[in-house]
């Protein structure tokens, strides 16, 4: 692929990603996502959060130490911390409502295991970048919006977690992924290598929260 200058590069990846967006927002509905919530949904919810933020910081943090630059260095630092930290809350909520905080953890759904096993076999940092943090981590906000509405009534305490927790920390470490691939996606074969992660983390996303929804007790 030709080399795009930065900014080309960002939009062809957001292109991806918001295409992926529609498709599986459609999905979601489709399969129930935002059907009204019991508390043993809740629960399976926060369960599945425990994965996905534990293994967002486990993947991300091997890439840590090689990153060139220290503005970008300790920031990046700072998001492993912070999705250990969502993880321990996450899982002492899940203690609060005397659930199993590991279920998802210890016996991951198929699907859900073959998102991350693709992120942990990722062979660069900005691939690992393009796939989670700026690919499917954009969409946490937007399925977190849903839930949290439809929480906030049956579990107030778990609505202001995802809320004045979970969200405004994410809404703090948005802009590391795009200014690590600007700087460090520079050349031709690098920008393809990460369009491609893209494309596969968010395809194998859709396909955990599909399993996800599905397997959902009713
Ligand atoms: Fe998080
Ligand atoms: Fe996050």
């Amino acid at each position: 692929m030709e080399t795009l200058k930065a900014e080309e590069f960002l939009n062809r990846l957001a292109e991806c990603r918001e295409a992926y967006w529609e498709k599986l927002n459609a999905e979601r509905k489709s399969y129930g996502a935002e059907k009204p919530l019991s508390p043993a949904i809740v629960l399976r919810r926060l369960q599945f959060g425990v994965v996905m933020e534990r293994k967002a910081a486990e993947v991300t943090a091997r890439w840590v130490g090689q990153i060139p630059d220290l503005d970008l260095q300790q920031p990046m630092s700072e998001y492993v911390v912070n999705e250990l930290k969502h993880t321990s809350i996450l899982r002492q909520r899940i203690k609060e409502l005397n659930g199993d905080p590991d279920a998802l953890w210890n016996e991951p759904l198929p699907e859900l295991k073959e998102l991350w096993d693709f992120h942990a076999s990722l062979t660069s940092l900005c691939e690992l970048i393009a796939s989670v943090q700026f690919g499917h981590e954009e969409f946490f906000p937007r399925t977190s919006k849903s839930f949290i509405e439809r929480v906030a009534s049956i579990d107030p305490k778990t609505a202001s977690i995802y809320r004045d927790t979970l969200l405004a920390d994410e809404a703090g470490h948005e802009w590391i992924a795009p200014e690590i691939l600007s700087r460090y996606a520079q050349d031709g074969a690098t920008q393809q290598k990460c369009l491609e992660a893209l494309k596969r983390g968010c395809e194998l996303f859709g396909r955990a929260i599909q399993s996800f929804n599905r397997s959902m007790p009713s």
